[in-house]
């Protein structure tokens, strides 16, 4: 599907690690080198021709946005420079005010450290307490083992839409039912969904959604967080500076404007959501179920493939997403992972940022494949065909 937008495909590899970040297209690539090369300037400060180009499309981007997740409006749209700093600015700007000593938060143990750290550091400074859902023994996520988690002190609900190791898809419109009947908030890590599917945060009732730019196509260091606005504006800003505020007095008075742009002080990162904007254009033109489909045809015929080879170990062929954690037999994931790149072949190896996960599957670490849209039958067919060879992997990484 479109290999021939993306220059890094012009060379003979393999990417298989679109969970960690994607590739970007030429029309992205060229819109950012079109901010720098002819149209530099900061927002919402200039007056000149390069400034207005600037303004309009960094604000057409928070309407290309909210079309895309379905949100209410543009103001629910925060930009922030990924998914780890929007989560940090939940936490630690409305959490925080909110919550009190003893009130409790679910996560799973396949949750990302940006999803889990947060909610320590929130404990340590105010006495809240973290639960964990049992993942059942797919290593999923499912409603019902929410449900007998879920105690009169549950005040969140934080999760990952998709899980970056197991790849499971959680039903995030059943739980933002049951967050909505029982008043809980609902706070939704969409990293590895967002770029993959369709995601509605009306729809699922989310209190708060966040999700990074460069996971789809877009530049790296700027992301998404998606709040309801009647949050955002009860919300603190973590930063403070220039362009949020109305104005600030000797006496120590000051005035913050209103969300979204209250969160975003300094100069924001101007060409990476520039960047975005032509990334959601590229994918919607596209269309995300027909992504969707088209990884998840590819990973069918992945497993089928994969299955066949005696020495390995898949952790996770049932889930709906992209994603597959397997591991060579008695061979480190790293070892793994050198090997394949002997091949031009690219996936991640390790714990992925997802430290707890051993706890539910017994393994520190695994070799990840993650698909994209760029990814095809030939890239299968030549990971299937070097880990068929891979009885002789220290012959070749030694
Ligand atoms: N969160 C990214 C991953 O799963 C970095 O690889």
């Amino acid at each position: 599907m479109n290999r021939d937008d993306f220059p890094m495909l012009d060379s003979d590899i393999s990417f298989f690690d679109n969970g960690a970040t994607t590739l970007k297209p030429k029309c992205v690539i060229d819109s950012i080198v079109e901010y720098y090369s002819k149209h530099t300037s900061n927002i919402h400060r200039g007056d000149y021709d390069a400034s207005v180009i600037t303004n309009k499309l960094y604000d057409e981007t928070r309407d290309v946005v909210c079309n895309f997740i379905n949100a209410n409006s543009p103001k629910e749209i925060v930009f922030t420079s990924g998914t780890t700093e929007s989560i940090n600015m939940v936490v630690f700007g409305y959490m925080k005010k909110h919550l009190k000593k003893g009130d409790e938060i679910l996560l799973s143990k396949s949750e990302h450290a940006s999803n889990v750290l947060p909610w320590i550091k929130l404990s340590e400074e105010i006495g809240t307490v973290i639960k964990y859902i049992p993942l059942n023994e797919e290593y999923e996520l499912t409603v019902d083992n929410l449900l007998k988690t879920i105690s009169s002190k549950t005040k969140v609900i934080s999760i990952a839409h998709v899980t970056n190791v197991i790849g499971d898809v959680r039903d995030i419109e059943e739980i933002g039912k049951i967050c909505k009947d029982k008043d809980i908030l609902f706070n939704v890590d969409g990293a590895q969904s967002v770029p993959h599917m369709k995601v509605d945060f009306k729809k699922s009732n989310i209190d708060f959604l966040s999700f990074s730019a460069h996971k789809m196509l877009g530049p790296t260091g700027v992301g998404v967080l998606v709040g309801k606005y009647n949050l955002l504006e009860d919300m603190d800003p973590i930063k403070f500076g220039g362009g949020m505020n109305q104005f600030f007095e000797e006496d120590n008075s000051y005035e913050l404007k209103n969300a979204p742009v209250k969160f975003e002080a300094g100069t924001p990162n101007i060409a990476g959501v520039i960047g975005m904007k032509k990334a959601i254009e590229y994918l919607e033109s596209i269309g995300m179920d027909k992504i969707h489909n088209y990884e998840m045809d590819l990973k069918k015929y992945m497993v089928e493939e994969l299955e066949k080879i005696p020495n390995l170990v898949l952790y996770n062929k049932n889930s709906n997403s992209g994603i597959l954690a397997f591991n060579i037999k008695d061979v480190f994931s790293q070892d793994s992972s050198i090997y394949l790149n002997h091949y031009n072949i690219y996936v991640r190896a390790g714990n992925h940022c997802t430290k707890m996960l051993k706890d539910e599957i017994n393994i520190r670490n695994t070799v990840r494949v993650s698909m994209y849209l760029y990814n095809d039958k030939n890239d299968v067919d030549k990971l299937i065909k070097v880990l068929k060879q891979s009885k002789d992997i220290f012959k070749v990484i030694i």
